[in-house]
């Protein structure tokens, strides 16, 4: 962590207010900004968080869908609980960490998802091209994962680095969702590339 980083964190009003007010990263404010715009989120919804550690937007989601709702976080790195939350430690790319996740709902008398969030980052190689084709990686992953299980009516939010892959992607989700926005809140850093794309109601 730089000297440079640390200071710009501690300045952060973000990063002040996520210390406030308990939340695990300041990108929780991004999906609860997110939220109150788009509306992506209700009582009782079936919740899957990609990338979820440290587990921000699942404790934004946790509020939103309430105690008759599911949220499912899943990531890489291992991630302390949180109360009423389910976490899978595993990669989304394999299809053992899909299939966990699918067995868990299953036992939960749950047949399929209201909403699928990904905030997944890649590592940061610091080469903008090879990035940005791994998030657009990441994206890809995620939005099989919502084809596959969201259920008619259902909504996706994704992250995805801006650059040569976004137009393809917002077009595959537009054949879709019946509405797709581009949207940054403004929790996103000036400085950063990423772009959330809010997909509403599965065809
Ligand atoms: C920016 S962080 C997410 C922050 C989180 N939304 C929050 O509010 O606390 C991105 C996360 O994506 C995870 N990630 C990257 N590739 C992944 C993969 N293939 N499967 C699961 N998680 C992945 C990383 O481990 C990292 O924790």
């Amino acid at each position: 962590m730089s000297k440079r980083w640390a200071q710009e964190h501690a300045r952060d009003p973000y990063c002040r207010m996520a210390r406030r007010e308990n939340y695990r990263s300041r990108a929780a404010y991004k999906l609860k900004q997110i939220d109150q715009k788009h509306h992506v989120m209700r009582k009782g919804d079936v919740v899957v968080d990609l990338g979820a550690s440290p587990g921000g937007w699942s404790q934004i989601a946790l509020e939103l869908v309430g105690e008759e709702g599911v949220v499912i976080g899943v990531d890489l790195q291992p991630t302390p609980p949180l109360d009423g939350w389910i976490f899978i430690e595993g990669d989304i790319t394999q299809d053992e960490t899909r299939q966990e996740i699918l067995s868990t709902l299953h036992d939960m008398g749950k047949k399929d998802v209201s909403v699928v969030i990904s905030d997944m980052s890649p590592n940061i190689s610091g080469n903008y091209d090879v990035d940005q084709a791994n998030s657009a990686y990441l994206a890809r992953i995620a939005l099989e994962f919502a084809e596959d299980n969201i259920h008619p009516g259902g909504n996706f939010v994704c992250k995805i680095f801006q650059g040569s892959e976004l137009e393809e992607f917002l077009r595959d989700t537009r054949s879709l969702f019946k509405s797709v926005r581009r949207y940054s809140p403004p929790a996103s850093r000036k400085s950063s590339s990423e772009v959330y794309v809010i997909c509403k109601a599965r065809r």
